[in-house]
């Protein structure tokens, strides 16, 4: 038996004359991994975006927990459990890395003693048992960053950067976790060793995750289904195996012989 930890149903969203999202209905089961596919303004972020409270949605409704989280705003979402990174890292530029991860748990613990304005990076975090210090360091552990620790992060690779934003958004031990395009301006050779440690620090601890990805490879190597988007629609929805090779996504978003190289032939 499985469970449906969000549905969305019947999203629509308008900017002016763009159709950014048309009747857009996705339920996800509890510990699925979920790639997000689609050409540069088929509506992927946009989806992102309603789930995560940044947009909200002209018509339509979401249900996290079967919850109507439709109407909160981004902080209420993350609090209840879905967490995101960006297409662009959102960090403290002239911070450490570990000064940023402090940031984070920083703000859990001021937010789990309420009505507190001030915190120390010994405090331990409420639930977490454990000081803000100890869990940034064992954040950046975690995720293969410890050699970044005294670093002011302006000056770090894309792909480290990348893996920050997401070590932050994990921060709160999210049930789902959105990931916008966690690879784009990482390196070829890097983005797979990338990928592969996110995934296995995210999925080790069961959360869901719906990823943002322009490379099948990576795709194709981690999402146990693919939403592909077109034109603000979703135009398939399946395994991997099957969505990448689906007629339409094969005409509008992958190539015939992309597809071949990543899922096999498709005859
Ligand atoms: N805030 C906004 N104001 C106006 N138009 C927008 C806004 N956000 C998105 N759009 C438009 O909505 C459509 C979908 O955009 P969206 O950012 O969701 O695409 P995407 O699939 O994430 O593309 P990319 O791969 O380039 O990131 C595009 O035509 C885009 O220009
Ligand atoms: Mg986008």
């Amino acid at each position: 038996m499985s469970s449906i930890i969000l549905n969305a149903k019947g999203l629509n969203k308008s900017f002016g004359a763009v159709t950014a999202a048309s009747d857009i209905h996705v339920a996800v089961e509890q510990g699925a991994c979920i790639g997000l596919i689609g050409t540069n303004g088929a509506g992927k972020t946009t989806f992102v975006n309603m789930i995560t409270g940044y947009l909200k949605p002209d018509s339509g409704v979401i249900e996290f927990d079967g919850r109507d989280i439709t109407d909160l705003i981004p902080r209420q979402i993350t609090q209840l459990g879905i967490s995101r990174s960006f297409q662009i890292p959102q960090l403290y530029n002239t911070m450490t890395a570990l000064e940023n991860l402090e940031m984070s748990y920083g703000v859990i613990s001021l937010i789990a003693h309420r009505g507190s304005l001030f915190t120390r990076t010994d405090d331990i975090v409420p639930g977490y048992g454990k000081s803000i210090r100890a869990l940034a360091e064992e954040s950046l552990e975690k995720f293969g960053l410890s050699a970044y620790r005294d670093k002011v992060t302006r000056v770090l690779p894309g792909g480290v950067r990348k893996l920050l934003d997401i070590a932050m958004a994990m921060a709160v031990r999210p049930k789902i976790l959105l990931l916008d395009e966690p690879t784009s301006g990482v390196s070829a050779e890097e983005k797979f060793d990338i990928m592969d440690m996110v995934m296995n620090v995210v999925r080790s601890g069961g959360t869901t995750v719906m990823f943002v990805e322009h490379d099948m490879e990576i795709v194709a190597r981690h999402a146990d289904r693919v939403l592909a988007f077109y034109d603000g629609s979703i135009i398939a929805d399946g395994p991997p195996q099957q969505a990448l090779k689906d007629p339409r996504v094969l005409k509008y978003i992958v190539g015939e012989s992309q597809a071949a190289s990543v899922v096999g032939e498709a005859h």
